[in-house]
C-alpha cells in the first residue's frame, strides 16, 4: 500500500515538474485581442502586422535589389528569412515553415507575443489578477508574469530582429542575419529609444494597475502619461 502511494506521489511530482519546466506555447494574436481589443486594432494597421508581404515575389523590389536579394524570388518558405518576419518561428505553438501565415493565430506577422513573450503561461493569469483586484483591491506582483514567460525587456526583443547582423552592437547576434543593415542604407539604423516611441508598435491605453512591482518597463511611465482611455 505504502509503495503504491509513493509511486503515485512520485509520478504526480514528476508531472508537475514537467509542466513547470516546459517552455510556454505561442497562442496567437486572437487570444490576446479578445481582451486587448484596442491594442489589437491599432497593431493591425502597422508594418509588424504585415511582415510576410515583404517576403513575397514582386514586393519591395528596389529595396531587395539594394540589399542584393532577388526581387522575383519567393522568400516566404526560406528559413533564412521567416524567423524575423513571423512569431515564434520553430518554437512550440509558433510559426512553422511552409504553413499558412494567416488564420486565427496570425503567426505570419510580428505579433503580440514577439514582444510580450509566448502567452501560453500568462494569458490566464491576466484575467485572474483582474478578478483579484476587483474582489480584494489587491494587485498581483508583475514578477509572477515573468516566471510564466511574459517579457518586459523590450530592448532585447527588438534587438533579436532589428540588430541581428554582423558587427552590430547587439552581442547575441547570430545567423540568419537581416539583409537590411545600416551599411545597405542608413535608414535601417535602429535606435531603441526612438523606435519604441513610434506608431510601429500600437497605440497605448491606460492601465488600471492590476499588476505591480518590478520589472516595470523603463518606457511605462512615459507611455502611461499620454495613454488613451479605453472606450467603454
Ligand atoms: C482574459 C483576458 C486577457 C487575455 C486573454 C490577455 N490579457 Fe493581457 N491583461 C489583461 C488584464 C485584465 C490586464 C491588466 C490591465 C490593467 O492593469 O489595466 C492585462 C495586462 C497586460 C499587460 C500589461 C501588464 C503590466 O505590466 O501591467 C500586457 C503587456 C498584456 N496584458 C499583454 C497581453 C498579451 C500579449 C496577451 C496574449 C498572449 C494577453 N495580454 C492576454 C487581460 C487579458
Ligand atoms: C535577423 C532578422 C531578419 C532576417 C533573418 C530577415 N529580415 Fe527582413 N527585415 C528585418 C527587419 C528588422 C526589417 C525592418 C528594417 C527597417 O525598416 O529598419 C526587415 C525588413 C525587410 C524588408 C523591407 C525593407 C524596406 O526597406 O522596406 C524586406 C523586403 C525584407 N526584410 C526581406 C527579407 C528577406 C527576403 C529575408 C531573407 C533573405 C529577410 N528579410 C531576412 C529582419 C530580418
Ligand atoms: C520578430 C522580429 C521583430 C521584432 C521582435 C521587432 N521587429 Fe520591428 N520590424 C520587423 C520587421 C520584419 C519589420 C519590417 C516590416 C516591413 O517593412 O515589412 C519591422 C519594422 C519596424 C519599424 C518600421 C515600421 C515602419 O512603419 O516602417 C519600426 C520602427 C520597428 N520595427 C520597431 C520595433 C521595435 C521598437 C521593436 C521592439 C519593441 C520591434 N520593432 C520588434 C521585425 C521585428
Ligand atoms: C513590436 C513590439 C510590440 C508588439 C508587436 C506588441 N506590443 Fe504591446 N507593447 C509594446 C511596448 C514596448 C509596450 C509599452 C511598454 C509597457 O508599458 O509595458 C506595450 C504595451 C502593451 C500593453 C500595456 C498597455 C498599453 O497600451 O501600453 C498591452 C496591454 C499590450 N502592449 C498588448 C499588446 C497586444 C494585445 C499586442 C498584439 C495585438 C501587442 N501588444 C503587440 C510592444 C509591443
Amino acid at each position: 500500500m505504502m509503495r503504491i502511494l509513493l509511486v503515485i506521489l512520485g509520478s504526480a511530482a514528476l508531472a508537475s515538474a514537467t509542466t513547470a519546466n516546459a517552455a510556454p506555447e505561442y497562442v496567437g494574436v486572437k487570444v490576446c485581442t479578445k481582451c486587448h481589443e484596442v491594442q489589437g486594432e491599432s497593431w493591425a494597421t502597422t508594418a509588424h502586422a504585415k511582415t510576410f508581404e515583404a517576403l513575397k515575389p514582386g514586393t519591395k523590389a528596389d529595396e531587395k535589389k539594394k540589399a542584393k536579394l532577388d526581387p522575383d524570388k519567393d522568400y516566404t518558405k526560406d528559413k533564412d528569412c521567416v524567423g524575423c518576419h513571423s512569431t515564434g518561428f520553430g518554437q512550440a505553438g509558433g510559426y512553422a515553415a511552409g504553413t499558412a501565415p494567416g488564420g486565427e493565430k496570425q503567426l505570419g506577422s510580428v505579433g503580440c507575443e514577439s514582444c510580450h513573450g509566448p502567452g501560453g503561461g500568462y494569458r490566464d493569469q491576466h484575467s485572474k489578477a483582474e478578478k483579484k483586484l476587483k474582489a480584494s483591491s489587491e494587485a498581483t506582483p508583475r514578477k509572477a508574469l515573468v516566471a510564466m514567460g511574459q517579457n518586459f525587456d523590450y530592448d532585447k526583443a527588438c534587438a533579436a530582429c532589428h540588430l541581428n547582423f554582423k558587427g552590430s552592437p547587439h552581442k547575441g547576434a547570430k545567423a540568419p542575419f537581416t539583409p537590411f543593415t545600416p551599411d545597405v542604407d542608413a535608414k535601417y539604423r535602429f535606435e531603441f529609444d526612438k523606435a519604441v516611441r513610434t506608431k510601429a508598435l500600437h497605440e497605448h491605453y491606460k492601465l488600471k494597475g492590476v499588476f505591480t512591482g518590478d520589472p516595470v518597463p523603463a518606457v511605462r511611465a512615459d507611455f502611461q502619461k499620454t495613454a488613451k482611455e479605453i472606450p467603454e
